[in-house]
């Protein structure tokens, strides 16, 4: 793993920025986007610039279960609100929190993913070290699956909901052998809060109590952190 420091998470966003530049620059065509708020000075970097992404294709890494485009919380609503609407895709993935089958959704989901080769993949990382939804215990090997939050996920997402029982408590989640899949993998962590999950990615054993901890095996990782997150380095 590269690990870039940088002073905030604006300069972080510039510099995953920069990282989506020079690929764009040398022909990729797919994005692997993830949402939160850690992605969210990328996002502003995208929308502020001349890029044109009419001829890119993006896919999301999850969705609350029982929520569609129409609600403010949906990963999709939060996905065209910050990026979609303002810099048009070619096409952009986000499961269907709302299929009716959702095993089916998972299924066309993976089908998806194999059609369409993510060539770099945004990551966050949850304080428990989970990244997409894939909680402490999920399967090092798994794909798109249907998933229970954590309490401490509910807890900590709860911030963009009422109340706490708003909070969905399923998602539908790429895996970790999905999210592997990814040729290049930009994960950004700001802030004290992640600086356990840190820890556990890059000096911990691999382990699926800290899922992250899975992308010690791939080859092209960059972690681009601020000193709190990375105060346990
Ligand atoms: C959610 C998302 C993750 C994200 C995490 C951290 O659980 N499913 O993709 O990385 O939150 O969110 P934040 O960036 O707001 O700290």
């Amino acid at each position: 793993m590269e690990i870039i420091r940088v002073k905030d998470a604006q300069a972080g966003g510039e510099k995953a920025f920069e990282l989506i530049k020079a690929g764009m620059d040398k022909g990729i065509q797919t994005l692997g986007l993830a949402t939160g708020s850690t992605p969210i000075p990328l996002y502003r970097q995208m929308t502020g610039s001349d890029l044109d992404f009419s001829n890119m294709t993006s896919i999301n890494l999850d969705e609350y279960v029982g929520l569609g485009v129409e609600d403010e919380q949906s990963y999709r609503h939060f996905m065209n609100d910050n990026l979609f609407d303002q810099k048009p895709f070619k096409e952009t993935f986000v499961p269907n929190g709302k299929a009716e089958n959702l095993e089916a959704e998972c299924q066309r989901y993976d089908a998806i993913i194999d059609a369409h080769p993510v060539d770099i993949q945004i990551l966050g990382i949850g304080r428990n070290g989970h990244i997409g939804f894939n909680e402490p215990g999920a399967d090092l090997n798994g794909t798109t699956a249907v998933v229970n939050l954590t309490e401490s996920t509910i807890e900590a997402n709860k911030r963009f909901f009422d109340k706490v029982e708003d909070v969905p408590t399923k998602a539908i989640s790429m895996g970790i052998a999905s999210i592997m899949k990814g040729k290049q993998i930009i994960l950004m962590a700001f802030g004290e809060d992640k600086a356990e999950a840190i820890y556990g990615m890059v000096k911990g054993p691999v382990t699926n109590h800290v899922p992250a901890s899975a992308l010690q095996n791939h080859d092209d990782v960059i972690v681009i952190v601020d000193d709190a997150a990375a105060a346990k380095l």
